[in-house]
């Protein structure tokens, strides 16, 4: 797929994977239009991508807000008239026996992790069949193929995108549009701030830039890739 002066949606993208695949499609000469709820974060990775000749809006956006993602998609359209790329980044983890979440710890994982995901890509994928072309790409998890301790939401919220990337991607099939769905294993980011050490411990990190880096070349070599799985050797 040739990447230059294609119109991108990142949602997530003020920091971590989301933040580093921006600067890398920025620099391939995407058009960016970022979104995350901190918006001085999102402004400095939009201004970052600039200084490198790119063109990158950001716009504040809680994606468990249907008005926000609303907005997402109209400013898309004012600012670049197109939405070629959607790519559904943004997540939240929590890892911690079943029996210490609460009720709305798990609503919220699934919240953000899979119903704004839809909702979002129910936006843009009409948009895309007017047009009768389109990529959606969707950051499922490691978590989102294989079960993993202490994480039952998250790994549900996963599988849900795994699921959905994969049905979806058979009504796209003769619509022009296509979808992949990229599980990635533990990568070095944000997600795990708030996790406790001894959950931790298990996980063998990979850098996030690296991560960008093999899905943005293997976009560019494969457009038509309908899973990437990327995990740590051990
Ligand atoms: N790190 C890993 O080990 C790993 C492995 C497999 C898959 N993933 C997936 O990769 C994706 C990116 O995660 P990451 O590792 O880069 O974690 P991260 O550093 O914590 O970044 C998460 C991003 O999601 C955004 N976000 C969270 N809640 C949001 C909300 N309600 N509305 C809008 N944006 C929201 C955050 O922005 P704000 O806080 O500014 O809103 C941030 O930009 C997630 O889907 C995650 O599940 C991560």
């Amino acid at each position: 797929m040739i990447l230059k002066n294609k119109v991108c949606i990142i949602t997530g993208a003020s920091r971590g994977f989301g933040k580093e695949l921006a600067i890398l499609l920025g620099q391939k000469g995407c058009r960016l239009v970022l979104a995350a709820r901190e918006e001085n974060e999102l402004k400095l990775v939009a201004e970052k991508i600039n200084k490198l000749k790119g063109n990158a809006r950001f716009i504040k956006t809680d994606i468990t807000n249907y008005n926000d993602i609303k907005q997402i998609v109209s400013l898309t359209l004012t600012e670049f008239k197109t939405i070629d790329i959607l790519i559904n980044n943004a997540g939240i983890m929590i890892i911690k026996p079943f029996e210490q979440m609460t009720r709305k710890e798990c609503e919220y994982i699934i919240d953000v992790n899979l119903r704004a995901l839809i909702n979002l890509t129910h936006l843009v994928y009409l948009h895309m069949l007017k047009k009768g072309k389109g990529h959606i790409i969707n950051i499922s998890s490691i978590a989102g193929k294989r079960p993993s301790m202490n994480k039952a939401p998250y790994c549900a919220s996963k599988y849900g995108v795994t699921g959905f990337s994969e049905a979806l991607a058979l009504e796209c099939k003769s619509k022009g549009i296509k979808v992949t769905n990229v599980c990635p294993g533990a990568m070095k980011t944000h997600l795990f701030d708030n996790v406790d050490a001894k959950y931790k411990k298990k996980y063998v990190f990979m850098e996030p830039k690296e991560v960008a880096m093999v899905l943005v070349s293997a976009l560019e070599s494969n457009g038509c890739l309908d899973e990437l799985i990327m995990t740590q050797m051990q």
